[in-house]
């Protein structure tokens, strides 16, 4: 184990931070773009009150709307054109991840030359990465992404289909005020795809680290048993304010480094899901919740005692062998995830013309290495790709 960590985001959470918001912004900046999605914002009355701590503290409010699920290149250039027009001075991120993702990118645009794509990993090509960008504090409002605290953005570039991260020092918030309440108003389904995607992150690390790293392995075991005990009642009960206090936390754990510190884990499954919503635009937790199992079911055998000790630690699976430990264990999760309403199948995700060959070539032409593979553990091949695609038809 050998690593390097840095975070530098402030975090300020719990309910009823929201009140903090102010006085977070105002030695950022004094003109804000306020980054929203699609109306949620506005229903909810939560846009009124933000602009009215804004303006309470100094700070003058851009209101930019219309950030799509799965944000597109061209709505996140917008908001960069209107932040620089409007001379805002900071950026703050209120909704879920697409607009946290999206005002990253915003912020960054203001001083990126050329062509926003070009920051974005896609194939072998090294991205321009950007180096400045204006201070970006988020309020998230949905708990999933993690990109409340964070350094990452995922955009899709509508033309070509292709979704792609960046990851970049300066797009990491100066600071994420993080207050539960915010997350009442989340539907039930948004609220298991977000969960689905909690898990995901932190078995992504879980599974396809490397060896020799017990600590981390219980900060995974342990959010995961946090989530697997809270998610339900979140979905159940939307306006459970400790359901969606313990979940909130948990996206931010999940997926802010603390809990893959050191393991150089790589993240398959979300490479091959960021494929499905590129070209589908369907929620990035369903298209999780879809691969998620089907991607364990193929590496189980390639690493049983891997697989059973996550069985045993998170779901309490008592199997002495193995692999059928593993299995029970994988079944758990997919129990887990239909209870919370979350698809399994592509069909069950509304994809009707699912086409796993082109899957498996679009994830390899993002995200393959040099040999053609995708990197986990195991890595995987085209013919592997389209095998875990095919067994979710
Ligand atoms: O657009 P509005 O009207 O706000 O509605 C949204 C949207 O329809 C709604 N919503 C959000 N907060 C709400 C609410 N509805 C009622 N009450 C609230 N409080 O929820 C819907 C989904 O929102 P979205 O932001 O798309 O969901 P999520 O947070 O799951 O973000 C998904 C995006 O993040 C990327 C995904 O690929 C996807 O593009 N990711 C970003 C990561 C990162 N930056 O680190 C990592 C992740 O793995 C992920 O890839
Ligand atoms: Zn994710």
């Amino acid at each position: 184990m050998k690593f390097e960590f840095y975070n530098p985001t402030r975090l300020i959470f719990g309910a009823g931070v929201l009140e903090k918001l102010g006085e977070a912004v105002r030695p950022l900046g004094g003109r804000a773009l306020l980054v929203m999605g699609r109306g949620s914002a506005r229903r909810s009355g939560l846009y009124d009150r933000v602009a009215g701590i804004l303006s309470a503290s100094g700070v003058s409010v851009v209101p930019f709307e219309g950030v799509e699920p799965n944000p597109r290149l061209d709505t996140v250039l917008r908001g960069s054109e209107a932040a620089r027009s409007e001379g805002c001075d900071v950026v703050v991120a209120l909704g879920g991840g697409s607009v946290m993702d999206a005002a990253k990118v915003m912020a960054a645009g203001v001083f990126y030359p050329g062509d926003l794509w070009d920051m974005m990993y896609v194939g072998p090509r090294r991205p321009r990465l950007p180096e400045r960008a204006l201070p970006i504090v988020t309020v998230p409002t949905l708990a999933a992404t993690g990109s409340e605290m964070n350094d990452g953005a995922v955009i899709t570039y509508q033309d070509l289909k292709v979704k792609a991260f960046v990851e970049a020092e300066c797009l990491f918030p100066r600071v994420a005020v993080v207050d539960p309440e915010l997350t009442l108003t989340v539907p039930r389904n948004q609220t298991a795809y977000g969960v689905s995607d909690i898990i995901a992150h932190v078995t992504e690390a879980y599974f396809n680290g490397v060896d020799g790293t017990p600590i981390q392995d219980s900060f995974a075991e342990g959010v995961l048993r946090a989530v697997v005990q809270w998610g339900p009642v979140a979905v159940e009960e939307g306006g459970n304010l400790e359901a969606r206090t313990q979940v909130q936390w948990a996206s931010v754990v999940a997926l802010n480094g603390w809990v893959q510190v050191g393991t150089r884990g790589a993240y398959p499954v979300h490479m091959m899901e960021h494929t499905l919503s590129g070209i589908h635009d369907v929620p990035h937790g369903a298209g999780l919740a879809v691969l998620n199992p089907a991607w364990m079911r193929f590496a189980a055998p390639h690493r049983p005692e891997r697989f059973a000790q996550f069985a045993r630690n998170v779901f309490g699976v008592r199997e002495e062998d193995h692999l059928t430990a593993a299995m029970r264990g994988i079944e758990a999760l997919e129990d887990l995830l239909k209870r919370m309403g979350c698809p399994l199948t592509l069909g069950e995700l509304g994809i009707s013309d699912p086409d796993p060959e082109l899957y498996a070539r679009a994830t390899l032409e993002v995200a393959g290495d040099r040999e053609g593979m995708l990197r986990g553990r195991p890595g995987m091949s085209r013919l592997d790709l389209v095998g875990i695609f095919r067994s979710v038809l």
